[in-house]
């Protein structure tokens, strides 16, 4: 049985969330495979709202069992605290059993987030942009061989290595940001929150997740961010830290690239982007504040306003080609119904040359958006339930990006509900 991929293709915050919480109850795993707490997919239903950080989006499909991978960067005391978030709204993970860490996941430690911080203080103008999680700096130190992980945590050398990599940051940080720091409060609740996950299943993941492919058993492989903020195809350097892409399933879970089944991409209907960058369909006028708000377009993390702009095609194509995606599902159609008119970016224009794709140091480049323009379908569509009950307007829209794309959308999201999602191919 092949493991199959969802993932974001544009900035992140497509709604991953909503999608693979739809989808879990037909796996028998749900695995994270990248980043850190600075993912926040936001899940509705039976009236609440539950934003999940680290935690896969599968915890509340009954009998789908969740591993955060070996991929994945973990602060531990944000995991305890969205643990115990769940656990007061009724979901009790360790009484459920459904959750289940890696050995090989790095952990982020109080004084990477006084790295990122500080780090981000001393860019000023030129900073990136991060949720200053500590993310970057964890995920450097995993490169730099340094960093620790879940499995060391029973080792009886643990708190001798924590201190040693500590005293490290600490130079770091006053010898580089001149920033003197004291993290003994921290680190109280920071060892608190590590006994609090030794409850948990600690697993050898890649062995884990191969036994359930060898059972024949289902396997859904969750990835955060998005394909635009790849560390290495992203707008570098206004990325996030890890490798968003398909591949970055397989090197983020154990996974030999011949068993990936479907690639299933999630875009909405229009883009956004949070934090700096190059943003080439950017709009910067009261239909961009339409799309902020009717989209509800703020950080589930940060609560920081999104930008916002039209969709953006050769982006979009690029993201297809890198993931090889195999199935597309378009969300928060809903966005754009008050429109009269739809822009799509076809191709990207610098002086008199035109480009169908994105450039190498996209930040550096003027470049302007060749728009074509679509009928909008000034419809209501979030009570709509059946592919022939969508507005001709609104399939012309999706017709057009499926044949440029190559790809079909399978599923058309019209509102944050579960109820929300039409089958369409
Ligand atoms: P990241 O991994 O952090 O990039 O998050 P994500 O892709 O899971 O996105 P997020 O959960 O932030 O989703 C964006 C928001 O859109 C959430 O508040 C969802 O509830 C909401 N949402 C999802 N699908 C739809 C939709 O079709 N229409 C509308 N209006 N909202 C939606």
């Amino acid at each position: 049985m092949p493991v199959d991929i969802i993932l974001g293709l544009q900035w992140g915050d497509e709604g991953k969330g909503k999608i693979v919480d739809l989808l879990s109850a037909h796996y028998d795993l749900v695995a994270r495979f990248q980043g850190g707490p600075n993912a926040g997919h936001t899940l509705e239903f039976s009236g609440k709202k539950f934003v999940l950080n680290t935690i896969p989006s599968g915890v509340f499909a009954n009998g789908t069992m969740n591993l955060i991978g070996s991929g994945v960067v973990i602060d531990v005391i944000a995991l305890k605290n969205e643990i115990l978030r769940l656990k007061d709204a009724g979901y009790d993970l360790l009484e459920k059993g459904n959750l289940m860490i890696s050995k090989r996941a790095h952990l982020i430690l109080p004084t990477h987030r006084l790295l990122d911080e500080a780090s981000e203080n001393q860019m000023g103008e030129g900073k990136i942009g991060t949720t200053r999680k500590g993310i970057g700096p964890a995920y450097t130190d995993k490169f730099g061989r340094a960093g620790l992980r879940m499995g060391d945590i029973n080792e009886p050398d643990f708190k001798q290595k924590y201190f040693s990599l500590v005293a490290k940051h600490e130079t770091v940080l006053k010898q580089l940001y001149n920033v003197e720091v004291s993290v003994t409060e921290e680190e109280e609740v920071f060892f608190d929150a590590i006994a609090f996950l030794a409850d948990f299943p600690l697993v050898d993941s890649e062995l884990l997740v191969n036994d359930y492919l060898i059972q024949g058993k289902k396997v859904l492989a969750e990835g955060a961010q998005g394909t635009l903020l790849d560390v290495d195809f992203g707008s570098y350097p206004y990325v996030t830290s890890s490798t968003t892409t398909a591949a970055g399933a397989c090197v983020g879970l154990g996974i030999a690239p011949g068993k990936v089944g479907e690639v299933i991409g999630i875009f909405k209907a229009y883009c956004t982007r949070v934090g700096a960058g190059p943003f080439p369909t950017e709009l910067h006028d009261e239909t961009g504040e339409l799309l902020r708000k009717t989209g509800n377009e703020f950080g589930a993390v940060s609560g920081r306003p999104r930008r916002t702009g039209w969709l953006d095609l050769p982006a979009l194509k690029q993201a297809i080609l890198l993931n090889g995606v195999t199935q597309l599902i378009m969300t928060k159609a809903d966005v754009l119904s008050e429109l009269e008119t739809i822009y799509v970016c076809t191709r990207y224009r610098e002086g008199d040359i035109e480009r169908a794709h994105m450039p190498y140091a996209l930040h550096r480049q003027e470049l302007q958006p060749v728009l074509k323009a679509m009928n909008g379908w000034k419809e209501d569509i979030r009570n709509t339930s059946f592919r022939n009950e969508i507005p001709e307007a609104l399939q012309a829209y999706i017709r057009f990006i499926e044949t440029e794309a190559g790809v079909p959308v399978t599923l058309l999201s019209v509102g944050p509900n579960r109820r929300q999602t039409i089958r369409y191919h």
